[in-house]
């Protein structure tokens, strides 16, 4: 069974999903992590990032490999690397070459061809899995979403505040919604969580509620 779990930036979906995934036996896997690895080996080969034919040498032999829940590009782990604001700036360029997200696409589906799958991104129901059994879409206010990954900063020691941060999701937001190729849609058959307000458990309550009726449903239906 293939789950997709697709949103703007900071809206909990990595959080919920990783959850999810625990709780339902499946693998995660994180899809921005696989797009800021492109990012970070970009900025490591000098390319610059911004011009999608610099990219497109790169996309053909980029080949992230997960051990886990770690990242490793080359050999090495860059799972942290891969998490800072450079990074996360430059990334949102190099997601919007679609010679690059083609190759995520064939990577992502490899993936998802040899086990259940709880998938997190911006294009996953909509482009990656569009026959995925189980969608959810997940929102939240800007301002909270902002909070929220300035807390995430600071946790890992990196004050910055969080009206910045917020200006930077605003920015984001909009790259996410105008990429030429694979830009964040809602999936019509989605089931929309606005997680304002909501706990991390709540939300994964919800959808693994959603989950395991879905499951129960193509079960029976396989019966019949
Ligand atoms: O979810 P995240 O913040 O780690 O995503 C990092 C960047 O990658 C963000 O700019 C959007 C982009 N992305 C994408 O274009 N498609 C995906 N499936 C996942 C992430």
């Amino acid at each position: 069974m293939i789950i997709t779990i697709d949103g703007p930036a900071a809206a909990g979906k990595s959080t919920a999903a990783r959850m999810l995934a625990a709780r339902l036996g499946f693998r995660y896997l994180d899809t921005g992590a696989m797009y800021r690895a492109a990012a970070l080996a970009a900025m490591r080969a000098g390319i610059d990032w911004k011009d999608p034919a610099q990219l497109e040498p790169l996309a053909g032999r980029f080949r992230p490999e997960w051990q886990g829940s770690r990242l490793f590009l080359d050999g090495e782990d860059i799972t942290d690397a891969v998490r800072s604001p450079d990074v996360t700036e430059a990334t949102r360029f190099v997601a919007d070459s679609p010679k690059l997200r083609e190759r995520m696409a064939e990577l992502q589906r490899e993936i998802g061809r040899t086990c259940d799958l709880v998938t997190e991104g911006r294009d996953q129901g909509s482009l990656v899995f569009p026959h995925a059994e189980c969608k959810f879409f997940l929102t939240a206010d800007p301002r909270e979403r902002a909070k929220r990954r300035a807390a995430d900063y600071a946790a890992q020691g990196k004050a910055i505040a969080w009206e910045d941060v917020l200006q930077a999701i605003l920015e984001r937001d909009r790259a996410d919604a105008s990429r030429p190729v694979g830009a964040l849609r809602r999936p019509p058959d989605a089931v929309v969580i606005s997680t304002d307000g909501l706990t991390v458990e709540e939300v994964v309550a919800e959808m693994e509620r959603i989950v395991r009726e879905r499951q129960a449903r193509l079960s029976q239906s396989q019966r019949d």
